[in-house]
C-alpha cells in the first residue's frame, strides 16, 4: 500500500474530481453508510428523487445517521421524510443541505447544528460525488454515458471488484501501460498513442488479441479518464461495447473498483438473446480486468518507475494526474508540462501507419 506522499502526487491527499460512490440500486433499500476519502458518509434518495450525500454523524451526540435498525424512526419509516433525514438516536431532523430543519422536542435550532452536504448524482445506473479538497464546484462535467439513456443498448450491471489495496494512481498507469497488453491479455499492441488535454487523458490502441477481434483480426481501444475516478472505454471487435471502470479512493492508498460494460444491439431494441449475449461479452471483460487486478492485489508500490524508451509515458500520465492532487492554481502549469500526445518508443502511434 503507497500513499498519494509516497508517490509525491501532490498536497491533498485525496484528488478532485467525480467519484462513484454507489450503485444506484443500492439506495433502494432507504438510506445507506458508505467510507470513502477517510471519511464517513450518508447517501439517500430524498422523497423528490433527489440523491443526498452528508457527512454520517450527527452533531448532537454523534450518532451514525443511518447505521440503525432497530430504533422506532427507522422502524417507523419516518426516517426520510421529504428530502430531509432524521437521526435515529433523538430525531433531530437534517436537509438535503445538511442544516439540521427540525428538533421535535425545542423551540430554537443552534446555529452550529449542521452536517456537512455534497454534490451527488445519480446517473447511468450509478451514484456518483464530486470531491474537492478545496471545497469548490465541479470545474468539468460528469461524463454522459449516453448509451445508457439508449434503447439499442444492454444497459451494464456493475461488477463490484471490491477494494484494493493500492493507490489509485496504480489503477491509472494502465493508460500508459502498452507493453502489459501482450503478457497478461494475450494483446499484444501494433499501436500506440496517449493523448493528454486539460482533465482528459487518452489511450488509443490496436493490436491482434487472441480472443475479443473483429474480422481485421484486430482489436482497437480508445480508452479515455475524464477527471481522476472514470475510465471509459471503447473497443471494436466482437461487439461495439461501452466500457467503465471506477474506482474510489476508500482510505490513503486503498481504493474501491467497479466494473460495468454495455453493449449495443445490431436491431433497435435488444432481444433476450443479445441481453444474454450483452452479459457474456461484460463477463469476458471482467475476467480480463480481473487480471489486471490481481497483478495490483500482489504487487509492491511503484512509487518510482524504472522506466524504458519502449515503455508507454508513465511518467506524463502521473504528471496529469498530479493536477488533481494539487490546488486548481497550480493547473496550469502541471498541463504545460503534461499536454500532448505520446507514443511508445518507435511503436507506430495510428492505426493508419500498420496499414491495417
Ligand atoms: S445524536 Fe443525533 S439527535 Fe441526538
Ligand atoms: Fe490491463
Amino acid at each position: 500500500m503507497g500513499t498519494t506522499a509516497e508517490y509525491g502526487l501532490g498536497e491533498y491527499s485525496f484528488p478532485r474530481s467525480w467519484f462513484m460512490v454507489a450503485e444506484a440500486s443500492e439506495l433502494d433499500g432507504g438510506p445507506i453508510g458508505v467510507r470513502f476519502f477517510a471519511n464517513d458518509f450518508v447517501i439517500y434518495r430524498g422523497e423528490s428523487g433527489k440523491i443526498v450525500m452528508l457527512d454520517a454523524y450527527c452533531p448532537h451526540m454523534g450518532t451514525h445517521l443511518c447505521k440503525n435498525t432497530t430504533s422506532y424512526i427507522v422502524r417507523d419509516g419516518t426516517q426520510i421524510h421529504g428530502d430531509s433525514i432524521r437521526c435515529p438516536y433523538h430525531g433531530w431532523s437534517f436537509g438535503d443541505d445538511g442544516k439540521c430543519d427540525d428538533i421535535p422536542y425545542a423551540k430554537r435550532i443552534p446555529e452550529a447544528a449542521k452536517v456537512k452536504s455534497y454534490t451527488a448524482v445519480e446517473r447511468a445506473g450509478a451514484i456518483f460525488m464530486w470531491h474537492d479538497p478545496e471545497g469548490l464546484e465541479p470545474d468539468f462535467d460528469l461524463p454522459a454515458f449516453a448509451q445508457w439513456d439508449d434503447p439499442a443498448w444492454v444497459r451494464w450491471r456493475f461488477d463490484h471488484m471490491g477494494e484494493l489495496a493500492s493507490h489509485p494512481i496504480e489503477i491509472l498507469y494502465n493508460l500508459a501501460d502498452m507493453a502489459h497488453l501482450g503478457p497478461v491479455h494475450a494483446a499484444p499492441v501494433e499501436y500506440f498513442e496517449d493523448e493528454i488535454r486539460g482533465h482528459v487523458c487518452i489511450q488509443r490502441q490496436g493490436g491482434r488479441s487472441r480472443t475479443l477481434v473483429d474480422a481485421n483480426g484486430l482489436l482497437e481501444t480508445d480508452s479515455w479518464y475524464l477527471g481522476h475516478g472514470v475510465m471509459q472505454s471503447t473497443m471494436t471487435g466482437l461487439m461495439d461495447s461501452h466500457m467503465i471502470i471506477a474506482h474510489t479512493p476508500v482510505e490513503d492508498g486503498v481504493t474501491k473498483v467497479w466494473h460495468g460494460l454495455m453493449v449495443k444491439a445490431p436491431g433497435a431494441t435488444p432481444t433476450e438473446q443479445d441481453i444474454a449475449a450483452g452479459r457474456a461479452y461484460q463477463e469476458a471483460s471482467r475476467q480480463a480486468f480481473a487480471q489486471d487486478f490481481e497483478i495490483w492485489t500482489y504487487k509492491k508500490p511503484a512509487t518510482a518507475i524504472m522506466r524504458i524508451p519502449e515503455d508507454g509515458p508513465f511518467h506524463k500520465v502521473k504528471l496529469w494526474a498530479s493536477q488533481f492532487y494539487n490546488p486548481r492554481s497550480k493547473t496550469a502549469e502541471i498541463l504545460k508540462r503534461a499536454e500532448g500526445r505520446y507514443g511508445a518508443g518507435d511503436m507506430p502511434r495510428t492505426r493508419e501507419r500498420i496499414g491495417a
